[in-house]
C-alpha cells in the first residue's frame, strides 16, 4: 500500500506566516488585545491541533481567555469518534447563539474531526447560522488566512473537502503546560477497524520526517519539558510510508539519545504492529517509560475478526506476555468496547476472561456507539442499551477492583516519580508507568522534578506516598 505524502510547501506555510504578522499589526491597533477561547474536545492529537491553533492566534496578537461572553474568537475543535461526544458539541455550539447576540463581531469557528463526517458542513451551514468558519483537520495550516478573511468582511467560510491528508511543519505552537508535551509523530489511519470513523475524518497515515520529529524533541527537551508523549493513531506504523530507513523503534532510539533527564510516552499501539523490536528497544532505551497503552477492543475472536483488527485473543495474550518478558514491571493499559453489533453473552465473557488473564493497571471502557458510514452501523445489533450497559456495569466492576489490586502493591515501594502540578494541597505525580501518585505536602518549586517517593497508600484510582 503506498500513500501519496503530501507536506505543505515553504511557500504556502511563508503566504499563511505574512497573513499573520498582518493580523498582528491590526490586533495592535486595537485599544486592547483582541481574546480567544479554544474549546478541545477528543483525543491527544486533537490537543496538539488546539495547541496550534493557539499558538497561531498568539501570534496574531490574540490572548487566551475562558470566558465565552468576551471572546472575540471562539473555536471548537471537535471529535467524531463517540456519538456522545458530537451531542454535547452540537448543544454547547447551539447556546453560542446568544453570546453572538450580544457581541455581533464575535467569529465562532469549528474545526475538528467531526467537521469532515460527510452531511455536518452542511448541517451547521443550515442550523447554525452563527458559525462564520467551519474547517477540517487536513486545513487547519490554513487557519490565519480564514481568520483574515472573516475579518475583512467575508460572512461565512467552508472549507471540509476531503483529503488523504497532509503534513504541515513549522507551525507555531502554545502548550499547555510546562512539563507534559505532545510531539505528533504521525497523523491519519489506515487500519478502518470497522467500528472506527478515524480513517474516514483523518485521512491516511503520514509520517512526519525523523530530522523533524527529533528537532521538535530536541528544542522540547531544551525549553524543560520532563515528559515527552509521541502521538498517532497507529504509531507502530511510523515510517513505513517513507522509505527512510527508520522505524517507530529506531525513533524511540533517537529520542532517547537526547542529553538530560526526562520521560519518552507513546499513543497508541496496534497489537497487529507491536513486537519484540518495540518491546526491546523500550527495555533498552532508559527514557522510555515502561508503559504500554495496547488497545484490544474484544476478548471474543468472532467480533475481534468483525472489528477487522487482525489478531486473535491468543495473539493479542502472545504479546502481552512478550511484552511482560522484556519488562517484568511494564504497565498495560487498554481500550475495550462493549456491545459492538452482534455482541452475545459468550462473546462478552471473552472479553471479562481476557481482562481476568492480563490484569491491566487500568483501562477504557467505551459503549459502542454507532458511526454513518462505517462498516459496522450496517451490522445487526439486536442487544437492548439496557443489556450493554449492564455488560458495561460488570466489566467496569471487574476492572476496578484489578486496579485497586495492583495498585495495593505498590503500597511499601520506592517510585521515582515526575512531578507535574498541585491538585487540593497535594503534590500530583506520575510514575514511569504513568500511575498517579498523590504526595503529601505542596512545595510548588518541585513541579517538573524528578523524586523518589515512598508508597504509602492507594485506592483504584491513584497512589499515595512521602518523598524520600
Ligand atoms: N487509534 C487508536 C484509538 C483511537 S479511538 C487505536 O486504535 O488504538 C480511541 C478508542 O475509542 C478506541 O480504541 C476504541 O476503543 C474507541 N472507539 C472508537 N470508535 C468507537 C465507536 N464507534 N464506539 C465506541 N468506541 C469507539
Ligand atoms: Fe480507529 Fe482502528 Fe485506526 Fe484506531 S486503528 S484509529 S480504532 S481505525
Ligand atoms: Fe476524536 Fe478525531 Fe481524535 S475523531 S478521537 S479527535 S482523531
Amino acid at each position: 500500500m503506498s500513500y501519496k505524502r503530501i507536506e505543505i510547501s515553504k511557500e504556502a506555510l511563508a503566504r499563511e506566516e505574512a497573513i499573520m504578522e498582518r493580523v498582528a499589526e491590526r490586533s495592535a491597533a486595537l485599544p486592547s488585545p483582541p481574546l480567544a477561547l479554544v474549546d478541545t474536545y477528543g483525543c491527544q492529537q486533537n490537543e496538539a491541533d488546539s495547541e496550534k491553533l493557539r499558538g497561531m492566534l498568539r501570534r496574531m496578537g490574540y490572548e487566551m481567555t475562558s470566558s465565552e461572553a468576551e471572546a472575540d474568537v471562539i473555536v471548537i475543535n471537535t471529535c467524531a469518534v463517540r456519538e456522545h461526544a458530537e451531542m454535547r458539541v452540537l448543544g454547547n455550539v447551539g447556546a453560542l447563539s446568544h453570546t453572538k447576540k450580544a457581541k455581533p463581531s464575535q467569529i465562532i469557528a469549528l474545526c475538528g474531526c467531526m467537521m469532515q463526517e460527510e452531511g455536518m458542513a452542511a448541517r451547521i451551514k443550515n442550523s447554525y447560522r452563527h458559525v462564520s468558519l467551519v474547517f477540517g483537520p487536513h486545513v487547519l495550516w490554513r487557519f490565519p488566512e480564514f481568520l483574515d478573511r472573516l475579518l475583512r468582511g467575508e460572512k461565512r467560510i467552508f472549507e471540509t473537502a476531503p483529503s488523504e491528508g497532509v503534513v504541515a511543519e513549522g507551525l507555531p505552537s502554545a502548550r499547555d503546560g510546562s512539563v507534559k508535551a505532545w510531539l505528533p509523530v504521525m497523523y491519519g489511519c489506515n487500519n478502518f477497524c470497522s467500528y472506527c470513523i478515524v480513517p474516514y475524518v483523518r485521512g491516511r497515515e503520514r509520517s512526519r520526517m525523523p530530522e523533524d520529529v527529533l528537532s521538535e524533541a530536541r528544542g522540547l527537551v531544551a525549553a524543560g519539558y520532563k515528559d515527552i508523549t509521541l502521538l498517532g493513531q497507529n504509531v507502530n506504523s511510523y515510517g513505513k510510508d517513507l522509505s527512510c530507513g527508520v522505524d517507530f523503534s529506531d525513533l524511540i532510539e533517537r529520542i532517547d539519545d537526547i542529553p538530560g533527564e526526562f520521560l519518552i510516552r507513546f499513543m497508541t499501539s496496534h497489537p497487529k504492529d507491536a513486537g519484540e523490536k518495540l518491546f526491546s528497544t523500550m527495555a533498552r532505551c532508559r527514557k522510555a517509560a515502561r508503559h504500554i497503552h495496547l488497545p484490544f477492543q474484544s476478548g471474543s475472536d468472532r467480533i475481534l475478526r468483525e472489528m477487522n483488527r487482525r489478531y486473535t485473543r491468543d495473539d493479542y495474550l502472545a504479546l502481552v506476555d512478550m511484552a511482560r518478558s522484556y519488562m517484568p514491571d511494564v504497565v498495560l493499559t487498554s481500550d475495550v468496547i462493549v456491545g459492538f453489533p452482534g455482541e452475545t453473552e459468550e462473546d462478552f465473557e471473552g472479553t471479562m476472561d481476557l481482562v481476568r488473564r492480563v490484569g491491566f493497571d487500568a483501562l477504557f471502557t467505551f459503549i459502542y456507539s454507532k458511526r454513518a458510514g462505517t462498516p459496522a452501523a450496517t451490522m445487526p445489533d439486536p442487544a437492548t442499551r439496557e443489556e450493554k450497559q449492564e455488560r458495561f456495569d460488570r466489566l467496569l466492576a471487574l476492572q476496578n477492583s484489578i486496579s485497586e489490586e495492583r495498585h495495593r502493591q505498590y503500597i511499601g515501594t520506592t517510585q521515582r516519580v515526575l512531578i507535574d502540578g498541585e491538585e487540593e494541597g497535594r503534590l500530583t505525580s506520575r510514575t514511569g508507568g504513568g500511575r498517579l501518585v498523590r504526595i503529601e505536602g505542596a512545595d510548588r518549586q518541585l513541579i517538573g522534578s524528578f523524586r523518589d517517593v515512598k508508597i504509602t497508600g492507594s485506592n483504584t484510582w491513584a497512589l499515595y506516598g512521602e518523598l524520600i
